[in-house]
């Protein structure tokens, strides 16, 4: 299975942070943030991986990361996104790099406390189809900000991205899985209200045809992106209790 990392997006929440360096480059305790999201792949088992960046620090992941075989990376590539039009427009990206294979995409600022390694075996278990992890979150405010799935049992009904009435407490963290079908999928989106091409939209492809499963991560997990409060609320885990176990 190929990983893909995207780490582009103008981090806007994060401003004027931001305005000087990537949103990924920020530290999280120790190192900088996408160095937890490499470290997530590599320790489930996933070592051919592209980096998708964008903006003007776009250089210093090559300074921080080189080959990537320092970090347990077999071969890293990369590449470039001009306009942050979307995860899914950065996804699109990597559609040579993954070819015919199953693919393991992970947002660079989401941080989880346990390993990815059940749920990628899980992926290279599945026959086809796509599969996201879900996450509990308790309060409402918070999961306006988010994807949130709507539930019949253990299935995935729909997921509604940042709904103003939340359908569940699950939300969708940022890794998801895709076979082949994707690439046929990403030329048939459009922009939504924020102009962007949304994963979400990919997501409900898979969901409308009952391909999709979900697994339902134990532990902490943050996106450090998603506001200053959030961004302290990663950093302050992860020096108390350490991530990718
Ligand atoms: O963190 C989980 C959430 O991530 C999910 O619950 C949502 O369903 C999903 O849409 C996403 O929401 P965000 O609003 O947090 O996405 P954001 O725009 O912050 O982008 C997340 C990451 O994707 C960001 O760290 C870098 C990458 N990205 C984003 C954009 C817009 C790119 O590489 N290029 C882009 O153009």
């Amino acid at each position: 299975m190929k990983g893909v990392i995207l780490a582009g997006g103008t981090g806007s929440r994060l401003h004027p942070l931001t305005r000087i360096t990537n949103k990924h480059l920020l530290p999280v305790y120790d190192r900088p943030m996408v160095t937890y999201a490499v470290e997530a792949l590599v320790g489930a088992g996933i070592d051919e991986v592209m980096l998708v960046t964008g903006g003007t620090h776009a250089g210093e992941f090559f300074r921080l990361l080189g080959n990537g075989q320092e970090h347990g990376i077999a071969r890293l590539f990369y590449a470039y996104q001009d306009q942050a039009g979307g995860i899914a427009e950065a996804f699109g990206l990597a559609e040579r790099f993954v070819g015919r294979d199953k693919v393991c995409v992970l947002l660079a600022d989401n941080v989880f406390e346990r390993s990815l390694r059940t749920t990628v075996e899980n992926f290279e278990k599945q026959e086809s189809g796509a599969r996201i992890v879900l996450t509990h979150v308790g309060e409402d405010e918070h999961l306006r900000h988010l994807g949130v799935a709507r539930m019949n049992g253990e299935r995935v009904e729909e997921i509604l991205e940042k709904p103003e009435t939340p359908p569940s407490n699950y939300a969708v963290t940022g890794i998801y899985f895709y076979d082949e079908q994707v690439w046929d999928v990403l030329p048939t989106l459009k922009p939504s209200g924020r102009g962007e091409l949304e994963i979400t939209d990919v997501n409900n492809w898979y969901v409308s045809r009952g391909l999709m499963e979900a697994d339902v991560v134990e532990g902490f997990w943050g996106d450090a992106g998603e506001s200053i409060d959030a961004y302290y609320e990663v950093n302050d885990f992860v020096r108390r209790n350490g991530v990718n176990k």
